[in-house]
């Protein structure tokens, strides 16, 4: 189906384009200028835009506008600038700008269990790995299967997830009971729910946690939905809520090179006032300097997200084996164990990645058409 402007108005700062269905779009003049896609606008061999807006008058108006092959697949709103420069937007590509891409986000409780999917075919199949990863942007959790036990194969997940983001641990990180170990992952405690790296003020937003060998009693995997949760916890407190993303919280974290600490509040928000992170680490969290002045009003609302993320009622619980990978989406999806209860070998690997490579990389392969 092909989307066709019937008529086009010229106002002060911008065209009004009413489409065949008579709805009406505003097509600002700075925006038609800016985003030329002429040889001259852009850099032919790589598509960049070249164009600067300072080059033209803040209060830019078209000499002519027309709308050419009308009806057509081909149809265009063609624009004549003062300066002699031509601009031509077809019809279907500023229908395909009318609004983002939406991501539906699917939240979950306690009764959820995250979705499995073969590792080779994730790996060697572009239809694959597409269907994987909308499930992982919708859910925030998958769990690949039958994946390899050698050490280091989170490497390979690099095709797919793009470059592993590296953190002041080992870009491959081990975590086995290691009585010299500077992480409470290292012993045998359970570890309770919490995303990793509060202590960076961009967390990893993608984590790979690959069991090479589980041979130990307990220590099952735990994930709960920041999100989800924290929605709930929105409506129902909305004034705890607000404080969560107000007040800064310090967290701290280190390794026997380094240390990295940074202060953030526990929430942040997107343009749109969703929530577009959260930082929930018990272990790493640092005292609050006692000038903030709503200290007692955050901690009111943090006893109030504790008690919610230790809910048995949010938690997901299942046991990952050697072989298996849990995908995680970092800044949303809370992940922890319970305690190990035998001395059996357990080895597990994790590695980082950016939700910003993953979530492009199903677009990216339709726009290459191998998909
Ligand atoms: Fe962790
Ligand atoms: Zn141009």
């Amino acid at each position: 189906m092909h989307h066709s402007i019937s008529s086009v108005a010229r106002n002060a700062d911008a065209l009004t384009a009413v489409w065949s269905g008579g709805e009406r779009t505003e097509l600002p003049y700075l925006w038609l200028r800016d985003n030329c896609g002429c040889s001259e606008c852009c850099v032919e061999q790589t598509t960049e835009k070249r164009f600067h807006l300072f080059r033209v008058p803040s209060d830019l108006k078209p000499s002519t506008v027309s709308i050419e092959d009308a009806g057509s697949e081909d149809e265009a709103v063609s624009i004549a600038w003062p300066d002699g420069h031509l601009t031509r937007h077809r019809s279907s590509e500023i229908h395909g700008l009318l609004s983002p891409p939406r991501l539906d986000l699917q939240y979950w409780d306690g009764r959820f269990q995250p979705r499995r999917f073969d590792y080779g075919r994730f790996q060697a199949s572009d239809r694959a790995a597409a269907e994987v990863i909308e499930e992982f942007l919708r859910t925030g959790v998958c769990v690949l299967v039958d994946a390899p036990t050698e050490p280091d194969s989170l490497e390979q997940l690099a095709t797919r997830l793009g470059p592993i983001r590296e953190v002041l641990f080992e870009r491959i990180h081990n975590v086995m009971l290691d009585p010299k170990g500077y992480n409470i992952a290292h012993t045998g405690l359970a570890v309770a729910p919490h995303n990793d790296f509060t202590s960076y003020t961009w967390p990893p937003s993608v984590q790979a946690l690959h069991m090479l060998v589980n041979e130990c009693e307990g220590g099952e995997s735990t994930v709960v939905d920041g999100f989800g949760l924290l929605n709930e916890l929105r409506s129902d407190h909305p004034d705890k809520f607000d404080v969560l993303c107000k007040v800064p919280v310090p967290s701290r974290i280190f390794s026997e090179e380094y240390e990295c600490y940074a202060v953030n509040p526990m929430v942040a928000l997107d343009s749109d006032g969703e929530v577009r992170m959260m930082r929930f680490n018990t272990a790493q969290m640092q005292a609050i300097p006692l000038s903030e002045p709503r200290l007692g009003e955050f901690y009111a609302a943090y006893h109030e997200l504790s008690r919610r993320v230790n809910d048995p009622g949010a938690q997901v619980n299942f046991r990952l084996e050697g072989g298996q990978i849990l995908l995680c989406a970092g800044h949303r999806v809370l992940h922890g164990r319970t305690a190990l209860r035998s001395n059996g070998h357990r080895h597990l690997q994790d590695a980082y990645f950016e939700h910003d490579n993953v979530r492009n990389h199903p677009g990216m392969l339709r726009r290459t058409g191998r998909i």
